[in-house]
């Protein structure tokens, strides 16, 4: 017990991978004889974990970093900054921010509890990559719902879309074996879990390295544990997203019909510039599939304005896909340039000024398609995974099968796990309902 009575605090940022991985920090930490801190004020060791995925996160990062001065002034705490930025930005954030103590990438954690003990000498940047799969098993009380879980399946991605930095924060994608994926899951199970979402930055590449399995056959084997009802898997590229993975999905009863497919854009001349190996038609094709074998299939995206060279015309072609979609959500971005992908070479001349105009053009529409669509739930009966009491009101909250929020009322106190509800109101990010008595 390496760090008895040190206490730590764990700040995200970024995606669910880096969710997951802060899980698994913090498991890490509290086995060596560590506890969880209220606030970084109150801690030994503040751990930042980081994301490089668009410039405004590390903007966001870098002013963070810099309010971290004075708690350093004051109590001496150890500083860490983990994740994509670590990985990304190495020794250069130890000349920028001189009272971090250490730089830690994610093929690193495992010595998280060496490097913030006292006998080790910092600062000090670590930022190796690795080839296998480091296991690094998460304590229940450190996940941040009882029945909803995250498992990791691969990390890394080996696309290289033109205008991302995942792959130079992340590495070449490795897979995590079945039989331990399985494992987590079962214990999960036993634990109470009902729902679980595979992550990776590319899932449908998954193959187990044992094997040779792929995600239809992990889904197939997490689905014979009972327990679990619910099962998810992101992210999907379009490239990657075969018609034998959406006949995986009817045919296998515990994937929810539901599909978070990034297209990011909608004009063929911009998508092969991104270098994302899929034209509009490839990709309309699919959501054909997707919505014959499953009529009531709830599909999100993820989608850039501005990026170099994109005309007006190639904007109203992305315009014209999310109309002809109908997404359930979608996850919108100003592009900006990132250190090391081919798209920073390229000329960045949208002006700012029309990505933002785009970029609230594309929200607003898409505002009201999930707006209508919405509104014609309103008194179905839905099944829905309640994870708490909801921040506003006397509701609690939950998600349905579609993975949107639905708040609900409820004439008594409702635990954790699957309700029955009634929709009564649409707006456009969430459902309103009642708890069926
Ligand atoms: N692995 C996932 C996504 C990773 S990043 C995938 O393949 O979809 C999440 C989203 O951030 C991307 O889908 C993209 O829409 C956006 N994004 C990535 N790089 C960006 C950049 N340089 N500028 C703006 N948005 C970006
Ligand atoms: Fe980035 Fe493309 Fe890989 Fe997704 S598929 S992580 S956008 S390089
Ligand atoms: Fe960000 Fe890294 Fe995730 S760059 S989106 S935290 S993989």
């Amino acid at each position: 017990m390496r760090l008895n009575g040190k206490k730590f605090f764990i700040q995200t940022f970024g995606c669910q991978m880096n969710l997951n991985d802060s899980e698994q920090v913090a498991s890490l930490l509290l086995r060596e004889g560590a506890s969880q801190a209220e606030s970084p004020r109150d801690s030994d060791f503040i751990l930042i974990n980081t994301c490089a995925v668009r410039e405004k996160s590390v903007e966001k990062l870098f002013s963070y970093l810099g309010r971290l001065k004075e708690q350093k002034a004051d109590r001496g705490s150890v500083i860490a900054c983990l994740g994509c930025v670590a990985q990304l930005y190495r020794e250069e954030l130890l000349s920028k921010f001189p009272y971090l103590d250490l730089v830690v990438g994610p093929a690193q954690y495992e010595e998280l509890p060496l490097l913030l003990s006292d006998s080790w000498r910092r600062p000090a940047a670590l930022t190796r990559w690795r080839k296998d799969w480091a296991e690094l098993p998460i304590v229940p009380v450190v996940r941040e719902s009882q029945v909803s879980a995250y498992i990791t399946v691969m990390e890394g991605c080996n696309n290289f879309c033109t205008f991302c930095v995942v792959p130079f924060t992340r590495g070449r994608e490795k897979y995590r074996p079945l039989r331990a994926i399985r494992e987590e899951a079962g214990q999960l199970a036993e634990a109470g879990y009902l729902e679980i979402q595979l992550l990776g930055q590319n899932v449908n590449s998954y193959r187990d390295p044992e094997s040779g399995a792929g995600l239809a056959e992990l889904l197939e084997n997490i689905a014979e544990i009972d327990q679990i009802k619910w099962l998810r898997f992101l992210t999907s590229h379009p490239k990657n997203f075969s018609l034998e993975m959406a006949r995986a999905m009817v045919s296998n009863k515990k994937v929810c019909h539901q599909l978070h497919l990034p297209v990011q854009s909608g004009s063929n001349q911009v998508l092969s510039r991104m270098n994302r190996n899929y034209s509009r038609e490839d990709y309309l094709e699919k959501i054909g599939w997707l919505k014959s074998l499953m009529p009531d299939i709830s599909l999100s995206t993820d989608i850039i304005v501005g990026f170099p060279g994109e005309t007006d015309d190639d904007f109203r072609q992305t315009m014209e896909l999310i109309e002809l979609v109908q997404y359930t959500n979608i996850f919108s971005f100003r592009y900006s340039p990132r250190p090391l992908t081919r798209a920073a070479r390229l000329k960045d001349d949208v002006p700012p000024k029309v990505k933002i105009e785009r970029l609230i053009e594309l929200q607003k529409r898409q505002k009201e398609i999930q707006l209508k669509l919405n509104k014609t739930m309103i008194g179905q009966k839905q099944k829905v995974l309640a994870l708490g009491p909801s921040k506003r009101g006397n509701l609690y909250t939950g998600r349905n099968e579609a993975y949107q929020v639905v708040n609900f009322s409820a004439r008594s106190e409702v635990r954790p796990g699957f309700v029955q509800v009634k929709i009564t109101a649409g707006g456009a990010y969430s459902l309103l309902a009642e708890a069926s008595a």
